[in-house]
């Protein structure tokens, strides 16, 4: 299992000040940022785009960006995002689009690749595309918005990917987003998640640097 990460969504920072929020993430000797891309019709809501990402890198962010898009058409996306500066570029499994094509097209412009799946989407679904990825994301809340609750559903799918991945061979990372804390963490980790994603919890957080130093611990 690759070493336990934590990667705070920014979508939970300040808007006003993403670059302060960023900042404070690197501070803590945190190395991933999550930016969580929306585009109101894959998922009810909208976020940032690729000049946010560019404007962060001129801001002087060093920070590892797990960019994950939200969008219908994100092969008509990634070449901006790795530009902007993504090092990981997530797209989903349930649009209709050249999904094998646009992982290796990430990976050609730099960056590493990701899948991710929804809630209502079963591991079966990406298994054909495991052996090109870098990392697969579980979302553990419905995307779209902070703020909701984990769900414990999520965990038999974790068991299966990660049961997957020791039986194959293979490296990618198992990353969960949505929900995320300190009481479900444990659980996810030992259902085989190595990366988690953490917005609400993190960014209200009293203890920031207790956040990290609890998912460092899990090595
Ligand atoms: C939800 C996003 C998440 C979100 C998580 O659609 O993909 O990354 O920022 O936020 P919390 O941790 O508050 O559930
Ligand atoms: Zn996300």
């Amino acid at each position: 299992m690759p070493t336990p990460l934590l990667a705070p969504s920014l979508l939970a920072g300040d808007h006003a000040n993403l670059a302060a929020s960023a900042a404070r993430v690197g501070q803590l000797g945190i190395p991933w940022l999550h930016l969580d891309i929306m585009d109101g019709h894959f998922v009810p809501n909208l976020t940032f785009g690729p000049e946010t990402l560019a404007a962060l890198r001129r801001a002087g962010s060093k920070l590892f960006f797990d960019t994950h898009l939200m969008l219908s058409e994100p092969h008509r996306y990634v070449e901006p995002f790795a530009k902007a500066g993504a090092n990981l570029i997530s797209i989903h499994i349930e649009p209709a689009y050249d999904h094998a094509g646009t992982l290796a097209r990430i990976r050609a412009l730099g960056c590493q690749a990701g899948i991710v799946l929804n809630p209502d989407t079963p591991a079966d679904a990406v298994a054909h595309l495991l052996d090109q990825v870098d990392l697969v994301l579980v979302m553990t809340v419905q995307p779209g918005f902070g703020g909701q609750a984990f769900r414990p559903g999520m965990l038999p799918k974790l068991r299966q990917l990660a049961a997957w991945r020791r039986e194959r061979g293979h490296t990618w990372r198992l990353e969960v987003d949505g929900g995320i804390d300190l009481a479900n963490l444990p659980d996810c980790h030992a259902a085989g998640a190595d990366t988690f994603v953490a917005g609400t919890s993190f960014f209200r957080s009293p203890d920031q640097a207790g956040f990290a130093a609890t998912v460092a611990r899990l090595a």
